[in-house]
């Protein structure tokens, strides 16, 4: 029988945080996100988020974590939240070495009842993170719970349209559009369970969560994806402020 949905994807996060170590050593921005902001935020988003000396942030399904230490780089205080310790195990190893200062929690993004009720003035997430979660509205709830009044949600996602044609091998969609899932991996060792929310799922549980939308931004072309891909937006940038004065 299957595990719990998020509990089978920690398991496969964590089996598989060696392999990605590996890969984000030589691709190497991680040593260099914090100084160079720009390798790793696009200029969309940093038209939002340049401007956060001394400001609360919390980064969720922080992965690879070259945006929070980008973030910590620009002057934020930053809680890095992943629901892999192995992943935040290798972040925070990493941030010792660069001698920055980042708080690590293990948690669940659709709870997050260890941070307090507004206490962030921005929240940012995105990078292939709302794929691996069940319950979008619960995300973004909660990611709007933590954020304090007037404070920020940035949430930069692989553009929903392309999962139609995810492991897909020709110009033929392999999933409808409206196929949200759960989409679970063929691996009986490390099973995983994908979601494929549209671009008005993301719009709705925004709003949802207490954001007013600021902007909404489709852009990029990711030229190394397969032809099918090309001449498709690669990133789906949502930006929302929480709703009262800051
Ligand atoms: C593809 S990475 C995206 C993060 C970052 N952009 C990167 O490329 O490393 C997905 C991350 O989301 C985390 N994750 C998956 N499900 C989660 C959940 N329910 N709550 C918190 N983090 C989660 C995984 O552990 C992983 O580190």
């Amino acid at each position: 029988m299957d595990k719990d949905p998020h509990q089978a994807n920690r398991t496969f996060w964590n089996a598989s945080t060696e392999w990605w170590k590996e890969r984000e050593d030589q691709r190497g921005l991680w040593m260099r996100a914090h100084q160079e902001p720009r390798l790793v935020l696009s200029e969309a988003e940093m038209r939002y988020v340049a401007d956060i000396q001394d400001v609360e942030v919390c980064v969720l399904g922080s992965g690879d974590n070259e945006v929070a230490f980008a973030l910590a780089g620009l002057g934020g205080r930053v809680t890095s939240v992943d629901i892999s310790e192995r992943r935040l195990a290798v972040a925070a190893d990493r941030a010792r070495i660069l001698d920055l200062s980042v708080r690590f929690v293990q948690a669940d993004v659709t709870d997050l009842s260890v941070l307090a009720d507004d206490s962030f003035g921005l929240v940012y997430t995105g990078g292939h993170v709302s794929v691996w979660v069940a319950d979008i509205q619960q995300y973004y709830a909660e990611a709007g719970r933590i954020l304090a009044p007037g404070g920020l949600f940035v949430a930069n996602e692989y553009h929903p349209m392309r999962r139609m044609w995810e492991d897909a091998d020709s110009y033929e969609p392999r999933y409808s559009y409206l196929d949200r899932g759960p989409h679970r991996s063929s691996s009986d060792e490390l099973p995983t369970f994908e979601y494929h929310w549209t671009v008005a799922d993301h719009v709705q549980a925004t709003i949802d969560g207490g954001c007013r939308i600021v902007e909404v931004v489709e852009y990029g072309e990711q030229i190394k994806d397969e032809p099918w891909l090309k001449k498709m937006p690669a990133h789906l940038l949502i930006v929302g402020r929480k709703e009262g004065s800051a």
